[in-house]
């Protein structure tokens, strides 16, 4: 008998299946009614005292091997099922969540706004579809400035009263409307202008428009904030130099180079070999522009600057064309330095 018990164990103990049939018909053969354990306890009735005493201890070991053996398998079985019913395959390698890149112009209007909350600025939003008022006659534009008409402007449903705005300086009207001085505010956002799309101009591109208003802001004022910008946005060693210009909202008015960021100023293909690229518009607020926000011209000046987003992006990653920024073609836009 124990020769019999010896060799049932071992075959518990090397027994093993995947399969449930396979696995109930080990069941039966060990723990049936007519199986071997049950054989064999019949046999160990016929025993001796004394030979009941070793061959009962064996033939409880074999009996729960077969249990143990049986659960087991029995629950590794049941835990495949789960798995096979999710249809989840855990040795798979996991998804990666891909990481995007931040758009280069908004990595770079995130910088001008970096730079200017240093000194200040605030930053304000105005809406993109505007009327006349707040996007032209507001900022003094004369009834026939030629920026009015077609060929320049998108006017919305053809009611001449609103348009898509042409620049920013919306936005510094709403604000001077609703808020006296001091005022110091960044504005940026997208605008709009009726141009033929080529590799240098677009129909929409963004700006970013500053407006400081105070008792006594002058000139210089203007000057030493656009020199930080400047060391700021590109290097330390960048210079600047005023042109005069011409805005109707400003006067006087400017328009800012900064020394070529490519060549250092020496002269190269990037700046048609003057050392100089154009960056902004800029100028003192014209106080009619102040009176027509009912802010008194004769206690508060003020200084104003405007730059398309694009053109700093440029200056900054020499794209050589304005379409790209608007393709979404994500091997441009994955040049970029990533989210963070
Ligand atoms: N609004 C001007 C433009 O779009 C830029 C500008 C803003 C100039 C503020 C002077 C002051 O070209």
């Amino acid at each position: 008998m124990k020769e019999k018990i010896d060799r049932l164990l071992a075959e518990v103990h090397s027994f093993s299946t995947e399969n449930a049939e396979t696995l109930e018909q080990f069941r039966i053969r060990f723990l049936g009614r007519k199986g071997h354990l049950q054989e064999l306890f019949d046999e160990f009735k016929l025993l001796s005292a004394d030979q009941k005493r070793d061959a009962g201890q064996l033939l409880n070991v074999l009996k729960n091997a077969a249990q143990d053996k049986l659960n087991t398998l029995k629950q590794t079985l049941e835990a495949g099922q789960v798995i096979a019913a999710s249809d989840t395959d855990l040795s798979k390698p996991v998804n990666f969540i891909e990481v995007g890149s931040r758009h280069p112009l908004s990595l770079v209007r995130n910088e001008i706004i970096k730079i200017f909350s240093r000194l200040g600025f605030s930053v304000n939003e105005g809406p993109e579809i505007e009327d006349d008022w707040h996007n032209f006659t507001a900022l003094n534009f004369a009834p026939n400035h030629p920026a009015r008409e077609m060929q320049d402007t998108f006017f919305v449903e053809k009611n001449p009263d609103i348009v898509l705005r042409t620049h920013t300086s919306n936005a510094q009207i709403r604000m001077m409307e609703k808020t006296q001085p001091p005022i110091r505010a960044l504005f940026p956002g997208r605008v709009y202008r009726n141009e033929a799309i080529s590799a240098r101009a677009h129909c929409f591109f963004h700006q970013v428009e500053g407006l400081y208003v105070d008792k006594n802001v002058s000139f210089a004022d203007l000057k030493q904030t656009l020199l930080y910008f400047a060391k700021e946005m590109f290097d330390a060693d960048t210079k600047i130099r005023l042109r005069p210009s011409y805005f109707p909202f400003t006067e006087p008015s400017a328009e800012m180079d900064i020394s070529c960021n490519l060549c250092g100023g020496k002269g190269c293909g990037f700046c048609k070999y003057t050392g100089w690229v154009e960056i902004l518009g800029c100028g003192m607020v014209d106080p009619n522009v102040l009176e027509n926000c009912c802010i008194d011209s004769k206690v508060y000046s003020g200084y104003a600057f405007g730059m398309g987003i694009e053109r700093i992006t440029n200056l900054k990653y020499q794209v050589k064309d304005l379409r790209m920024f608007s393709e979404n073609d994500l091997r441009f836009l994955r040049q970029f330095e990533s989210a963070g």
